[in-house]
């Protein structure tokens, strides 16, 4: 167990060559321990002549590569062009990096093939209208990213075809998510159309803890089709009963796990947005955790059609005054069911 516990170790370690640490004087006011470079503090300065200068020490690309780069720096504002120069990170991290407001789009231009995760704790004031189209650019630089992390910051929209500026970039980015660390509300509203579509690879999109009222039909459209289920997470933002543009969802050619936990305006799933989705694959799910609808007959198409959806509808609770919420299967639709026939029966029924 233990020799081959060993083996895989020793064959994942061979195929990625790090760096050894430079002295820290090569490097300062940056300092680095365990292949992570590190440059805080609280006052700024030019990380682009830093690492231009580190280039000049070492003279082998395998001395380049380091395993981290972190920003945990209150004072630099911006990262610009090519700033690693020839040196390469495994990983990017931003760590309060307070003022930092731009990220140039060719800030990894030649290096971002080999970042595997991008993530940002803390805050940040990225993401600014006037620079978030940079931030998207830098982002398409990291094609063989696997993970982007955001926190708090300043983004308001996904842009239109966000990821997919530089054509056959086969990305492989699985996670994606905007708001990792806090529970605090993000300021994204929307979401462009075709936002993700070459993001052939993504697993776990997580737009929750937004503000998010309006998603046009083709926000989740993909490119290519895989079998690979697709989480996309919308809880807590302000997603009402008319924010799903109609055919939504229906060209993510993959499985959608689709969680809607509280959003408190959504007081029912159209069934002309949702009964298509979920006929469109046995697979496809939505969650509703605490988000408790409001059962008038907008909502009896989840029961009339229950044995259908049985296994993708789940946790669907009926709003019953103001504190109180009971399964959908306890409430009565009787007045509903007879709706469809009142046309026939020239008789007419109100509803609600
Ligand atoms: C980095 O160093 C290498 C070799 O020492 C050199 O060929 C290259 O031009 C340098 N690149 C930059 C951007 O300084
Ligand atoms: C970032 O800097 C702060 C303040 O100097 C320090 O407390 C914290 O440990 C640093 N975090 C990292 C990940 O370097
Ligand atoms: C639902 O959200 C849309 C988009 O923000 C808004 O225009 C509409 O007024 C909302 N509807 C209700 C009933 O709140
Ligand atoms: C999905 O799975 C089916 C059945 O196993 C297979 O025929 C199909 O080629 C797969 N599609 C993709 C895109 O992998
Ligand atoms: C949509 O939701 C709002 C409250 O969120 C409600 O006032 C309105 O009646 C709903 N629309 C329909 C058609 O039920």
């Amino acid at each position: 167990m233990k020799i081959l516990f060993l083996i895989i170790v020793s064959s994942v370690l061979a195929t990625i060559i790090l760096a050894a640490c430079p002295m820290n004087y090569l490097i300062n006011p940056c300092h680095c321990s365990d292949g992570r470079i590190t440059c805080d503090g609280e006052y700024s300065y030019n990380l682009k002549n830093i690492f231009t200068k580190l280039n000049r020490t070492l003279r082998h690309e395998v001395d380049r590569t380091f395993e981290e780069f972190v920003l945990n720096n209150t004072d630099i504002s911006e990262l610009v062009d090519d700033v690693f120069g020839m040196i390469r990170f495994r990983k990017i991290r931003l760590v309060d990096a307070l003022s930092l407001r731009r990220i140039s789009g060719n800030a990894f231009a030649k290096n971002g093939d080999l970042v595997e995760q991008f993530v940002a704790s803390g805050e940040s004031l990225l993401g600014e209208d006037a620079h978030s189209n940079d931030l998207f650019d830098a982002f398409n630089q990291l094609t063989n990213c696997k993970r982007i992390w955001l926190n708090r910051n300043r983004l308001r929209s996904i842009p239109t075809v966000a990821f997919g500026k530089r054509a056959n970039s086969n990305f492989q980015l699985e996670e994606l998510n905007f708001n990792k660390f806090s529970s605090k509300n993000g300021n994204i509203r929307s979401v462009g159309n075709f936002a993700f579509y070459y993001l052939n690879q993504l697993t776990y999109l997580y737009l929750s803890h937004q503000r998010i009222n309006y998603l046009p039909s083709n926000a989740f459209d993909f490119e290519r089709p895989s079998n690979r289920t697709l989480y996309i997470y919308l809880g807590n933002n302000k997603l009402n009963n008319t924010s799903f543009e109609k055919g939504i969802f229906l060209n993510t050619k993959r499985p959608v796990h689709l969680e809607l936990y509280w959003n408190p305006d959504l007081t029912y799933l159209d069934e002309k947005v949702f009964a298509p989705f979920l006929d469109q694959n046995k697979q496809n799910k939505i969650s509703l955790q605490d988000n408790p609808l409001t059962c008038d007959c907008n909502s009896y198409w989840m029961v009339r059609d229950k044995e259908k959806y049985q296994d993708q509808l789940s946790n669907v609770m009926c709003k019953i005054g103001p504190k109180q919420s009971f399964s959908i299967d306890l409430i009565p639709f009787d007045k509903c069911a007879n709706n469809g026939k009142k046309r026939n029966k020239g008789k007419l029924t109100i509803v609600n």
